[in-house]
C-alpha cells in the first residue's frame, strides 16, 4: 500500500500498534474487536513490539502460568519505555480486571489497566495518555461481584461487539461469534465469573445482524462462543430463545456452511440442543463439555453442579443422539484433595467415554475463589505433574486408536489454508495446478467432527469444502488425500478435481 493509500485510508496517523493475546477464544475475538476500533482511529497494526508506539497485553488469569506470561513480557519493557516515554503500554482483559492496580504497583511503566467490561473506552485512554502533559496512568474496570447489587455489577460489564477487523481472524473465512458474555456457575477452583461478569445472552437480533455482516464478508464458518454457551437464553419480542434456535436461525443464513459452538456446560445440554445438532446440516457433530473430574468428592468440591451419574447420563444422551458425534473435555488434575483413588477415577472416565480429546490442566490455586478460601491446595506439584503425563499419555493412545478408524474413510473439511506453512518443494501440484501459482503446499482444516486433517494441496483450496481420504493418522491430526471439492465461492454444486 502506498503512503496516498494509507492516509486515505486514516486520516489520522496515530503510530504502530502490537497487541500480543493469551487465554480463551473469548480474548482473541476481543483483540479482533479492539484492533478495529484502534485502526478506525489511525492506528497501523505490526507484529514487531520494538517499532511499536503502542503496547498492549489481552490477558488471561485462569491459571498462575498465563499470568506469569504476561508479568515478564511486562518486566522486559521497563528499560524500553525509559528510552521511549511516549510509547503506551497496556494491560487489557482478564489479569486487568483481577489484579487492577496491583499491575501499576509490579510494572509502574504500564500507562492503562483495561478491564473485560470496558474495552470500549481503550481509545479514548489512549488518547488521552498520550495528550496528558504530565504522566498519568489509568484504569477502567467493572465491578466486583461483591461490589453493588446484581444490576449494577452487571451494567458495569458492557458486552463488547462493535465493529470487526477481518485482518485479526485466524482465517477470512472463519470467525467467531459472541453470544454471551460473564458465567453464574462459580466452580470454586475459577476466576472468570469475576473476571468476566455476571452472565448475559445477547439478544438473537443482534447475533443474527453480525453473522449476516460475517457472510457478506465471506466467512464461512462461525464459532458462537460463551463460556457456558448452551445455558443461553434470550427473550424477545415474547418468545423465549435458546441455543438451538440461534442454531436453526444463522442455519437459514445461506453462505453460512458450518456452525460451531463452545463450550458447554455439562448440566445445560439439553435434548431440543441435540436434537438441532443432529438435524442441522450445519451444524458440526461436535460437543466440548468439559468434565474436570471423575470423583463425585472432587466435583462436588470444585462446585460443578452434577455427579458422575448425571455426566454418564448425558454423555448417553448424547451417544444415543448423534453416536458419530465427537465429544471433547477438560480435566484438572491434582485439585485440593485429590486422593490416588479420585485421580484414577477421572482416568476411568476417560477410558469410558472415549474422549476425541481431553485439555488436562494442573490445579493452579487462584486468589480470590472459593477453593482458596475453603480448601488446602495440598498436592504437590511433582504429584500434580506425574498426573497430568499420565493422563495425556492415556488420552493420547485414546485419540490415536479412534484417529486410525478414520483410515479408509473420506471426511468433508473446510480448508483453512497451509499446514504450519510446510511448503512442499518437490513435486507439481495435481489438484487444479494452474501454470505459475505455487506448488502443492500442505494444507490443513478440520472434518465436521472438529478433527484436523492435513493434506497435500492447491493453497487456492484455502475457504472451500474438500472430500479429503484418509490414508494415515497421528494423535492430534489425520492425514490425507484430496478426493473432491464439494463447494468453491461463487460457484455451486459438486466441482471434481483431478488427483
Ligand atoms: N467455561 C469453560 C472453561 C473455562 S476455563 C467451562 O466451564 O468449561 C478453561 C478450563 O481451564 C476449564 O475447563 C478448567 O479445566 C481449567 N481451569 C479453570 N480454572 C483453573 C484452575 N484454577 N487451575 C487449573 N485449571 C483451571
Ligand atoms: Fe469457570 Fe465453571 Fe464458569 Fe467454566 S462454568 S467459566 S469453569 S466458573
Ligand atoms: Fe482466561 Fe479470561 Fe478466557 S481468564 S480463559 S481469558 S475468560
Amino acid at each position: 500500500m502506498s503512503e496516498s493509500d494509507q492516509s486515505r485510508q486514516s486520516p489520522v496517523h496515530n503510530g504502530r500498534l502490537y497487541i500480543e493475546t493469551v487465554g480463551c477464544q473469548m480474548n482473541m475475538l476481543d483483540s479482533e474487536l479492539v484492533v478495529a476500533a484502534l485502526r478506525q482511529d489511525g492506528y497501523q497494526l505490526t507484529d514487531n513490539p520494538k517499532d511499536a508506539d503502542t503496547i498492549l497485553f489481552n490477558t488471561c488469569s485462569v491459571r498462575e502460568h498465563a499470568e506469569h506470561k504476561i508479568y515478564s513480557a511486562l518486566g522486559r519493557l521497563k528499560y524500553s519505555k525509559r528510552n521511549r516515554p511516549q510509547r503506551v503500554i497496556g494491560v487489557l482483559g482478564c489479569m486487568a480486571q483481577k489484579d487492577q492496580d496491583l499491575i501499576f504497583q509490579k510494572a509502574p511503566h504500564v500507562d492503562i489497566v483495561v478491564g473485560t467490561g470496558q474495552l470500549a473506552e481503550i481509545p479514548r485512554m489512549i488518547r488521552e495518555t498520550r495528550s496528558a502533559t504530565e504522566r498519568v496512568q489509568q484504569k477502567a474496570v467493572s465491578l466486583g461481584r461483591r461490589e453493588g447489587s446484581r444490576d449494577e455489577i452487571t451494567d458495569s460489564f458492557q458486552s463488547y461487539d462493535p465493529l470487526r477487523d477481518p485482518e485479526m481472524r485466524p482465517t477470512p473465512f472463519q470467525a467467531f461469534v459472541r453470544i454471551m458474555i460473564g458465567c453464574d456457575k462459580f466452580c470454586t477452583y475459577c476466576v472468570v465469573p469475576a473476571t468476566r461478569g455476571p452472565e448475559q445472552s445477547r439478544s438473537p437480533s443482534q447475533i443474527l445482524a453480525e453473522v449476516r455482516v460475517l457472510a457478506d464478508q465471506g466467512v464461512r464458518e462461525i464459532t458462537l462462543l460463551g463460556q457456558t454457551v448452551n445455558s443461553y437464553r434470550f427473550t424477545e419480542n415474547g418468545r423465549m430463545h435458546r441455543l438451538s434456535d440461534l442454531l436453526v436461525q444463522i442455519s437459514d443464513v445461506p453462505s453460512i456452511e458450518r456452525i460451531r459452538f463452545v463450550t458447554s456446560f455439562p448440566r445445560d445440554m439439553s435434548d431440543d440442543l441435540l436434537q438441532a445438532v443432529r438435524d442441522l446440516p450445519k451444524a458440526m457433530k461436535y460437543l466440548h463439555v468439559p468434565a474436570q473430574s471423575g470423583c463425585n468428592e472432587i466435583l462436588k468440591r470444585m462446585k460443578r453442579g452434577y455427579t458422575v451419574e448425571e455426566y454418564r447420563e448425558m454423555m448417553h444422551r448424547i451417544r444415543e443422539t448423534m453416536p458419530e458425534c465427537a465429544v471433547s473435555s477438560d480435566f484438572i488434575v491434582g485439585f485440593c484433595g485429590e486422593s490416588e483413588e479420585s485421580f484414577h477415577k477421572s482416568m476411568d472416565l476417560i477410558r469410558e467415554f472415549r474422549f476425541k480429546n481431553s485439555f488436562i490442566f494442573k490445579y493452579s490455586k487462584r486468589e480470590g475463589t472459593r477453593a482458596d478460601d475453603l480448601y488446602e491446595d495440598d498436592i504437590p506439584e511433582t504429584v500434580k505433574r506425574r498426573r497430568n503425563n499420565e493422563m495425556l499419555d492415556l488420552q493420547n493412545q485414546i485419540s490415536e486408536e479412534d484417529n486410525a478408524e478414520f483410515i479408509g474413510r473420506t471426511v468433508s473439511v473446510l480448508v483453512e489454508g497451509p499446514s504450519k506453512w510446510a511448503a512442499k518443494k518437490n513435486g507439481p501440484a495435481t489438484d487444479g495446478h494452474r501454470p505459475g501459482e505455487p506448488l502443492a503446499t500442505q494444507l490443513m482444516g478440520r472434518s465436521e467432527c472438529d478433527r484436523i486433517v492435513v493434506f497435500d494441496g492447491n493453497p487456492r483450496l484455502a475457504g472451500t469444502t474438500a472430500r479429503i481420504r484418509i490414508d494415515d493418522c497421528t494423535v492430534t491430526t489425520l492425514i490425507g488425500t484430496v478426493e473432491t471439492l464439494e463447494h468453491q465461492h461463487g460457484s455451486s454444486g459438486i466441482l471434481p478435481i483431478l488427483v
